[in-house]
């Protein structure tokens, strides 16, 4: 049996949309093992027990692309990254079954080669890089080609994740960005997420607060999400040092210095008329693990 281990991932980080992304350490485990016919999923809901299951689908197509044959499959799996919430659950479940299927099948496909197979499932990058990769990570597309460059993180940087109660879908908040953006919005995104990464490697928490900033996507998406101004007034209260919306959201990430900040907030966090789990984390270095069991 190939069991592939998944970390969550954070998506934008700001002003680096659809590019900037960072694994955590909350995780989903798959389990692979080839069976004579058919197919078996075990350990999710109902509605994913099909061949429409992302982590299936992305087997088949990495083993097309290999070349092998899939007859049977069992896949068993343990999630703690949530569905629809802005965490990498769709990039954990692609990684997943692409890493499955070069590890069941012996496809002896690279990291690079497993990463590109798995941007070409997803269509953007960010939150497949971090999941391959670990730590921080940039990346790009360009024609059929992928690019992933991983940065330094401090260790005095840990998390804080607001997760609510309810789902957005990425596909309807991404279309809620505008066509086009102006030339000022844009130069103010490029030079914050450069300063943001050195001071994220840095561990330099003013500057970080500074250039956690965007005008690309944010505003235009707090809009699905419930209460979104009382929730970052709660964190500006209780002193977060930096404050974003995890991927295509529905989940409020903090950047934080101090783990206390997590228990501070958990009481006003509590008489919102959503529940949101709030959830403490630090960043996970490695990436996605594959093993032999
Ligand atoms: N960069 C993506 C977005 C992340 O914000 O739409 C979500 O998958």
């Amino acid at each position: 049996m190939v069991r592939v281990t998944v970390p969550a991932t954070t998506a934008n980080i700001g002003p680096g949309f659809d590019t900037l992304g960072l694994a955590l350490n909350m995780y989903n485990v798959y389990n692979f093992e080839e069976t004579e016919l058919g197919l078996i999923i075990e350990g999710c809901p109902d509605e994913y027990n099909n061949e429409d299951n992302l982590i299936y689908k992305s087997f088949v197509i990495a083993a097309k692309e290999m070349g092998k044959e899939v007859k049977g499959l069992k896949i068993s799996m343990n999630t703690e990254i949530p569905v629809s919430r802005g965490l990498g659950s769709s990039s954990a479940c692609i990684v997943g079954g692409v890493y499955g299927a070069n590890e069941l099948l012996h496809g002896g496909l690279s990291k690079d080669e497993l990463f590109r197979i798995a941007v070409k499932i997803e269509g953007h990058p960010d939150n497949i890089a971090p999941a391959v990769y670990g730590g921080l990570t940039a990346s790009i597309v360009e024609d059929d080609k992928t690019y992933c460059m991983k940065y330094n993180l401090s260790e005095k940087l840990k998390f804080c994740a607001l997760i609510p109660d309810f789902e957005t879908s990425t596909c309807e908040a991404r279309k809620l960005l505008p066509q086009d953006v102006t030339f000022k919005d844009a130069v103010f995104n490029i030079s914050r997420t450069a300063v943001l990464l050195k001071a994220m490697e840095e561990g330099n928490f003013e500057v970080i607060s500074v250039s956690l900033k965007d005008k690309l996507h944010q505003k235009y998406r707090k809009t699905l999400i419930h209460q979104y101004d009382e929730v970052k007034k709660i964190c500006i209260e209780n002193k977060s040092d930096a404050f974003f919306i995890s991927g295509s959201g529905p989940t409020l990430m903090n950047i934080i210095q101090n783990p206390e900040f997590t228990n501070r907030i958990k009481v006003s966090i509590m008489n919102l008329e959503h529940n949101w789990i709030v959830k403490y984390l630090e960043a996970d270095k490695y990436g996605v693990t594959v093993e032999q069991i």
